[in-house]
């Protein structure tokens, strides 16, 4: 991967222009760019596969994942970049590496504590507290679109105890709206 953060940045917004799905773009590049420092890999690179794991969502909604490689592939994005975008699908055949477990492991869940920050009168990600998102993770009727048995099985396949991943994943979420690029998020 040659592209730099703004260069993959331009790219999304060429094939995105949804607002709700750049922004859980953004957030799932925010807690691959956590998840890098925390496992010491590479940040650019596990933020970048983050940033565009769903490049080819808005227009190949019935073949998503799999065109972001006719996207992505023009552009200097090789086969392995590409397999990592396309193993966040819940029935992708491989076993699945470190990244690729953490991308599926924060997917949903970012989406999820941010719809648990919005709910409060704050909005405030830095005020959530982790028995909220952990309650409201058992309340069927909000945010309803979320598995949230994707969110236990690939915080489990990934290893890491979930009070603590959604504590991780919103604190990280919580510090990055402190930056300009990520202000929108929340
Ligand atoms: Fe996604």
């Amino acid at each position: 991967m040659n592209a730099t953060r703004e260069e993959a940045w331009k790219l999304l917004q060429q094939h995105v222009g949804n607002e709700s799905l750049l922004k859980h773009c953004l957030a799932v590049e925010i807690a691959m760019r956590a998840y890098a420092e925390m496992f010491s890999e590479d940040q650019e690179y596990w933020g970048a596969v983050g940033l565009l794991h769903d490049i080819d969502f808005e227009k190949y909604p019935d073949q998503h994942p799999y065109q972001a490689g006719s996207l992505l592939a023009p552009h200097g994005f090789d086969v392995e970049f590409i397999a990592n975008v396309e193993s966040h699908d819940r029935n992708w055949p491989g076993e699945r590496t470190l990244l690729q477990k953490t991308l599926l492991a924060v997917d949903e869940l970012t989406g999820f504590i941010i719809a648990c920050a919005l709910v409060r009168p704050d909005k405030s990600l830095e005020k959530l507290e982790v028995k909220s998102v952990m309650k409201k993770m058992k309340d069927k009727a909000f945010a309803r679109a979320v598995n949230r048995e994707t969110i236990i099985t690939s915080a489990d396949a990934l290893g890491v105890e979930l009070k603590e991943h959604i504590a991780y994943v919103a604190k990280a979420l919580a510090a990055a709206v402190q930056k300009p690029k990520y202000q929108k998020l929340a």
